[in-house]
């Protein structure tokens, strides 16, 4: 119910602020890389893990019954119909080399979270603890930026030619593929305005919405990079869609307004 929203969305963006005043208020100064995953660039600290193992706990604490899926610890299937899908350092690169460009993506999720494509967010925030400033939305009822400044209703932005778009995009750690990712990049540089990698999947969807970047696409994203992000691009009146305009998986993401998307789609798909 709508009730029930509004409760999902305020515990994500309480669970976002959180994590994100541990991860900016406990950073220690001499910061290394905890561990690897995938490759070299796939880098884990230490409050990659102290932040994930927060929101669990105040999960497990305030709705014991929902499933977890987070990029840092194993998943946990629910009886709810509800998983929180959680990044809790989104942008770990950046923060490894405090880059002020990270943020905290905590999601109320549907579906099957474990199947590319057969999930939806239903409420999610994304907090950059740096700025201050957090993104959420419920289903149906608008995405909003809550900052230093004030409160805004999002809406992404109305360019419909590649020529006058700022498009934002991102690489997948796999190393084997990366030649395929710059191959793309390669494709797309010379047809658009200009290009931004930020280094933060959640952050760039919020950018979207917010009209401070025209579109975005990566391929090789993470459930976790995308989840709170997707509701609030897709509240602030774009669309993300993945692989020939279908649900958005780990192979396509492209996400902005309608006309920019089919663009960006026609030109790497
Ligand atoms: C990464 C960031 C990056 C994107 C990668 C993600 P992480 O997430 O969002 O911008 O290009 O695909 O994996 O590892 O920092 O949570």
């Amino acid at each position: 119910s709508a009730a029930d929203l509004g409760t999902l969305e305020t515990m994500a963006a309480d669970l976002a602020r959180e994590a994100g005043r541990l991860i900016v208020d406990e950073r220690p100064s001499g910061l290394g890389v905890a561990a690897t995953k995938s490759s070299r660039t796939d880098v884990v600290t230490v409050m990659d893990t102290r932040s994930e193992d927060l929101l669990r706990e105040r999960i497990a604490a305030r709705r014991p019954d929902d499933g977890i899926l987070g990029e840092e610890g194993d998943s946990i299937e629910g009886s709810s119909g509800i998983t929180w899908v959680l990044d809790p350092i989104d942008g770990t690169v950046n923060y490894l080399y405090d880059i002020p460009q990270y943020a905290v993506s905590v999601a109320a999720c549907v579906g099957d979270t474990s199947t590319p494509g057969a999930w939806r967010p239903i409420a999610g925030a994304v907090y950059h603890p740096v700025l201050g400033e957090m993104f959420h939305a419920r289903a149906g009822s608008g995405a909003f930026l809550r900052a230093p400044s004030g409160v805004h209703a999002l809406a992404v932005s109305n360019v419909t030619d590649l020529d006058d778009a700022l498009l934002g995009t991102g690489f997948g750690y796999d190393a084997d593929k990366r030649g395929r990712q710059g191959e793309l990049v390669a494709r797309v540089l010379p047809r658009v305005r200009d290009i931004r990698r930020a280094g933060s999947a959640a952050l760039d969807l919020c950018a979207v919405a917010a009209g401070r970047l025209d579109v975005y696409y990566e391929s090789g994203l993470n459930p976790w990079d995308l989840a709170a992000g997707r509701l609030v691009v897709e509240e602030a009146g774009g669309v993300v869609v993945g692989p020939g305009g279908a649900a958005p998986t780990d192979v396509l993401v492209v996400a902005g307004p309608t006309a920019l998307v089919t663009r960006v789609q026609q030109l790497i798909e």
